[in-house]
């Protein structure tokens, strides 16, 4: 998709890799970005195009509400994402819900309410979540994330034909760790936000159903397609 004169949405706009990615999206021409957050007056809206808007994606009544002020989109960003639940075996029922509201029922209540307006755009739409590596493989540490993440990829996956058929691509983000909030506490290399976005971004504007944002996402894309059993072996043993 072309990114120059696009009108995007993108969610959890207001810190972390979602405000590098209404930034990038701004430097890139996109014509109108809808910055969508918990709390709208977090969002900095640092030029004329950057529209705040609030939304919590567990809210049904706050998309519906979204959905009615952002007619005009063509590229829907899922970027919202929580992290709530670590080891599988302690991590609370609550902790392990909270991860799947977010990032499994929340992205299909977004994405199924945008898909009216989508399906208006004429020269077709594009819809991104953001997923992660442990898509592919358990991070053990963060298995209830993990298994939410895995949940998202195979909706994305299940939802692509369907959408195909209304000129709407769906792609699937996998990043390696970010320098955000929600991995402060590990120690481990990660790729700034900025440097993310915009190989988010350069994914988009290829088409690629899985984008592979950042350099260690590069590298575990390698091993991941020479072997699924070593990709697996290797988040297994961190
Ligand atoms: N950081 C990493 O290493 C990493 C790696 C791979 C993938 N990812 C994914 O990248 C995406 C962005 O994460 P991040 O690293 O930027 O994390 P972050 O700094 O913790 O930001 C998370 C964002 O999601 C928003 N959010 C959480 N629950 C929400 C809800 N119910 N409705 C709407 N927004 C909600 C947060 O809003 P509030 O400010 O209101 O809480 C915040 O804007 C997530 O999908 C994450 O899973 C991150």
């Amino acid at each position: 998709m072309k990114i120059q004169g696009c009108v995007a949405l993108v969610t959890g706009a207001n810190r972390g890799l979602g405000k590098a990615i209404v930034s990038a999206l701004v430097e890139a021409g996109a014509a109108k970005v809808y910055a969508a957050a918990r709390d709208e007056r977090q969002v900095v809206a640092d030029g004329s195009r950057v529209v705040p808007l609030t939304l919590d994606v567990t809210k049904p009544e706050q998309i519906a509400a979204a959905v009615r002020k952002a007619g005009d989109v063509t590229l829907l960003i899922n970027n919202a994402g929580a992290l709530n639940s670590f080891n599988v075996l302690t991590s609370t029922p609550g902790d392990l819900d909270a991860d799947f509201r977010v990032q499994v029922h929340g992205t299909l209540g977004v994405i199924r309410a945008f898909l009216p307006v989508l399906e208006r755009s004429s020269g077709g739409a594009t819809i991104v979540n953001v997923l992660s590596l442990t898509s592919l493989a358990s991070f053990p540490p963060l298995g209830g994330y993990s298994a939410s993440k895995a949940a998202a990829y195979s909706m994305t996956q299940a939802l692509r034909p369907e959408l195909k058929r209304k000129q709407i691509d769906i792609l699937a983000v996998l990043p390696g760790p970010i320098d955000t909030d929600m991995v402060k506490d590990l120690p481990m290399p990660k790729t700034s936000p900025a440097d993310t976005a915009k190989g988010l971004l350069a994914g988009i504007a290829r088409g690629d159903e899985e984008i592979f944002p950042d350099p260690m996402a590069q590298q575990m894309r390698e091993l991941w397609n020479k072997s699924h059993k070593e990709y697996k072996r290797a988040f297994a043993s961190f």
